[in-house]
């Protein structure tokens, strides 16, 4: 299976992607656990592209021609090798973080990012997992981790509250495959939600 999470910045996927991994790991299952942008050397070069510097570095077309540059390159090196081989692979961020906060970016660019999609990478996750927080407590975390990959956040709370309503949205479009899944409480507590739906 190929499992993603997804969500706003600071909502607590990268914790819950780890922790999943982690119990099935115990339960004997081979799990690969890698996030984007990056997951492959190339990609976590064009990672830095991306979430360093000014919000406004790139354009929004720019921006989703390197996301999704970096999600080939993840797929080739990572995440097919990965499957072929029958393991089990949990990706902090994939598809639906370029639909949504490209998308958010700029409404009418979705299209665009819908065919890039097609053309160049043309699977979904079997399960995603959407942590929902309130975007005001995501960003207030997301500042006490500090650090230079800030790029997103500093784009202010209207745009992580507009990542909110997108990242809901993605329920209604993918009702198969898409859970949203409470993100409020403890470490622990997020989990066994997570394991329940799953
Ligand atoms: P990530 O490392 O997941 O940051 P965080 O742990 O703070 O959530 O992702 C880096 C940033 O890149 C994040 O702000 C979301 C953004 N992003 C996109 O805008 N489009 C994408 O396709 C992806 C994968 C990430």
């Amino acid at each position: 299976m190929l499992i993603s999470f997804e969500g706003i910045d600071g909502c607590g996927k990268s914790t819950q992607a780890r922790l999943l991994a982690d119990a099935l790991r115990a339960e004997g299952r081979d799990v690969v656990l890698t996030r984007e942008p990056g997951g492959s050397p190339g990609a976590e070069e064009i990672r830095r592209l991306l979430v360093e510097g000014a919000g406004e570095r790139w354009s929004p077309e720019t921006e989703c021609l390197l996301f999704t540059a970096a999600r080939r390159d993840h797929l080739e090196r990572t995440i097919r090798p990965a499957l072929a081989a029958g393991r089990t692979v949990v990706t902090d961020r994939f598809a639906d973080s370029t639909r949504v906060y490209q998308g958010a970016a700029r409404g009418d660019l979705r299209a665009m990012v819908d065919r890039l999609h097609d053309l160049m990478i043309g699977i979904e996750p079997d399960r995603t997992f959407v942590l929902q927080i309130e975007p005001a407590t995501g960003l207030a975390r997301g500042a006490a981790r500090g650090g230079a990959e800030d790029r997103f956040e500093s784009l202010g709370l209207s745009f992580q509250e507009r990542l909110a309503t997108g990242f809901r949205a993605l329920a209604g479009d993918y009702p198969d495959r898409v859970r949203l899944i409470d993100g409020s409480g403890g470490q622990a507590e997020v989990a066994a939600r997570i394991r329940a739906a799953l």
